[in-house]
């Protein structure tokens, strides 16, 4: 049989169908499984197929709601969109635990993003670093006429840092142009900067420009978010000491550090992702972040104070937008937002990493407590339950059995569908 080619030229200018057709035959899907791909769900086909290329379906993910979240003095109710069982819970949980007092703290700094124009083939690039500072004003200016709309509202370019980087085709010039980039992830408005700007640098220099392009290591776009939770919230002074030891380890060990922030990310990338935000963005520049100093840290640290409170504390870089991209264009997006009631990209940092910070209490409480496992495997028998049929009151019922019983497999769902829907025919 003559191999298969995946060269489909023209394949982006089919129609949704014609490209259905084309993958079916291809996978030899069945008229069900194409019945489902093509079930976009809440996202218009037509929004789907101008949002990205080569769409053949839609995918949904769980819309849910983490309860309990006092952020600032406000409560908040929280959209996360996640296929992870227990994090919803585990988040409104620590939510709960973190409502006394003042609840969780979160305060996001100015939104600023960094552009980056690399130039090459520059001679005496010390020299030249400084002949672009000299021109810091003009490049400046240069920069907020691409974007009046973005000036107007009080945003815009605001700095330009230069530095000399040796590489392995020897020395480049990267100029940072920093940019306040308000409500927006700040991708175009930098992008369509620092392309601009180019120009102008390679004059300045008389080298050429290479990349131009937002850096996502947004360390001057920072937030924090702390919280203090008395012995009695989280269990007592034991379990206190021993999250304390937890978040020791993850400050000593990357091998832990990374699963710990893996825990934070659950509970951000979920935000993220209800809210349609470019999470890839900020998962990279968080994790550089964590490695800031030569070595992978936890993003947050917990400890004891004086009262035997524990007080957990959190920093990362966040790059969301509530303004522009897949935000305005999604409109479970919109409804995220709406539900969240926020009005400023500021405010949303702030709840994500609220949320990060609950998350991330959620499971070193679990982990030093029962073990994550006895949560995760309530919802997975609800989950083996459904697979193996159950539907209505009967996923309940089976999960519990399995659970109750220590026996959460899927062939014992089965057969335990099976008995109760024989004993209710
Ligand atoms: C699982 O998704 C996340 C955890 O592994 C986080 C942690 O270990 O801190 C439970």
């Amino acid at each position: 049989m003559a191999q298969r080619s995946s060269r489909i030229p023209g394949f982006y200018k089919l129609p949704i169908e014609e490209r259905l057709k084309i993958v079916k035959e291809w996978a030899n899907l069945s008229d069900e499984e194409v019945e489902l791909l093509r079930r976009f769900g809440n996202l218009d086909p037509k929004i789907a197929d101008a949002m990205i290329e080569n769409v053949i379906g839609g995918m949904t993910y769980p819309f849910a709601i983490a309860t309990n979240f006092r952020i600032n003095g406000r409560d908040y109710l929280v959209p996360m969109v996640i296929e992870e069982s227990s994090v919803v819970a585990a988040a409104s949980n620590a939510a709960k635990m973190l409502r006394g007092g003042d609840g969780i703290i979160a305060k996001a700094g100015p939104q600023y993003m960094i552009g980056q124009i690399h130039l090459v083939k520059v001679d005496s690039p010390h020299y030249k670093a400084f002949k672009i500072l000299e021109k810091k004003n003009e490049i400046i200016d240069h920069a907020n006429q691409q974007d009046p709309v973005l000036v107007k509202l009080g945003g815009g370019a605001r700095d330009v840092e230069v530095r000399v980087v040796e590489t392995r085709r020897g020395p480049a010039i990267v100029v940072h142009l920093i940019v306040d980039v308000l409500d927006a992830m700040g991708a175009n408005a930098v992008n369509t900067m620092a392309e601009a700007v180019a120009p102008i640098l390679e004059k300045i220099t008389g080298g050429e420009a290479r990349l131009r392009i937002i850096s996502n290591y947004a360390v001057y776009r920072l937030v924090r978010a702390w919280a203090k939770a008395p012995p009695e919230a989280v269990g007592g002074r034991e379990v206190v000491e021993k999250i304390v030891d937890a978040s020791a380890l993850a400050e000593a060990d990357p091998f832990r550090a990374v699963t710990h922030n893996k825990g934070i990310m659950n509970g951000i990338i979920a935000v993220a992702l209800a809210t349609a935000q470019d999470h890839r963005a900020i998962e990279a520049g968080i994790h550089a972040y964590a490695s800031r100093t030569g070595t992978y840290k936890p993003l947050s640290i917990w400890d004891m104070d004086s009262e035997g409170n524990l007080v957990g504390t959190l920093e990362i870089p966040l790059q969301i937008g509530i303004v522009g991209g897949a935000v305005k264009v999604h409109p479970i997006a919109r409804i995220a937002l709406k539900i969240l009631g926020v009005k400023k990209a500021s405010e949303l940092a702030e709840i994500m990493a609220a949320v990060g910070l609950a998350q991330n209490l959620a499971a070193l409480r679990a982990l030093v407590t029962e073990g994550i496992q006895r949560g995760h495997m309530k919802l997975h028998a609800k989950n083996l339950a459904i697979m193996a049929g159950a539907t209505g009151e009967l996923i309940d019922k089976v999960a519990e059995q399995m659970v109750r019983e220590g026996r959460i497999r899927f062939d014992y769902a089965k057969e335990l569908v099976e008995k109760y829907k024989k004993q209710t025919q």
